[in-house]
């Protein structure tokens, strides 16, 4: 399978958001990333459940929330309501994050975990098993059109090996830094998701420029990549 491209608006024209959103679905995108900021858990602030409920009205793709946020138990039902799909929260900032997976699929969402760029896999022991998905920060958090930390690409690899060894159902997403000359490298790692913001949206045609990465997916799953 083809890993799914999942572009993040956060590198957007939010003057014309509805407009790129569906360039981006057009070209084939597989998900939204939706960038969520509080402006304390990352030094910037960017959007929340308004945004995103304006985001649903303009795709049929889920919406993948990312919520680089505090206190994310308060908001996800406000998300949920809004329209995601997926919704993934930092390791980083929660001392349940047992209750907060769980409380996210009680919702009827996907769950994910997201890890910064220097918080280590063994953060995912024991929550592994009950998570949809995990999230692998390329980049720290906080900004758009940084470069990826290729340390994280060893990080994912081992991750695949794990999750394939012990025959879990759960995905691999990577966030950060991506761009059309480090995709192939990026695939190889065997991530499932990849998110890219501005290789998409900072780019002058958005629909084309998704469906060369989409299409370049497709052939590296075709040529026996690890995805
Ligand atoms: C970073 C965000 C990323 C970011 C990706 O804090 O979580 O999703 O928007 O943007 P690029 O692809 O430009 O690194
Ligand atoms: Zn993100």
């Amino acid at each position: 399978m083809a890993a799914i491209l999942a572009p993040s608006i956060l590198s957007a024209d939010f003057s014309r958001l509805g407009a790129e959103v569906k360039e981006a679905d057009a070209g084939g995108a597989g998900l939204i990333h939706v960038d969520v900021m509080d402006g304390h858990f990352v030094p910037n602030i960017s959007i929340g459940p308004a945004v995103t409920a304006a985001v649903r009205r303009a795709t049929e793709l889920p919406l993948d929330c990312h919520l680089m946020i505090e206190q994310p138990d308060r908001y996800i039902p406000a998300f949920v309501e809004a329209g995601a799909d997926m919704i993934s929260v930092h390791v980083e900032v929660l001392p349940h994050l047992h209750r907060t997976v769980r409380l996210i699929q009680e919702h009827g969402v996907k769950a994910g975990v997201v890890l910064n760029p220097a918080t280590p896999l063994s953060a995912l022991d024991e929550i592994l098993p009950v998570t949809d998905y995990v999230l692998l920060m390329s980049v720290n958090p906080g900004f758009g059109g940084q470069h990826l930390i290729p340390e994280v690409l060893r990080k994912a690899a081992a991750l695949r090996e794990r999750i394939d060894r012990d025959r879990l159902d759960v995905r691999i997403e990577l966030d950060g830094g991506v761009t059309e000359e480090n995709l192939d490298e990026v695939v190889a790692s065997g991530v499932d998701m990849i998110v890219a913001g501005s290789a998409v949206f900072g780019s002058k045609e958005i629909r084309e420029t998704t469906a060369r990465m989409v299409r370049r997916l497709a052939e590296l799953a075709e040529r026996g990549y690890k995805v």
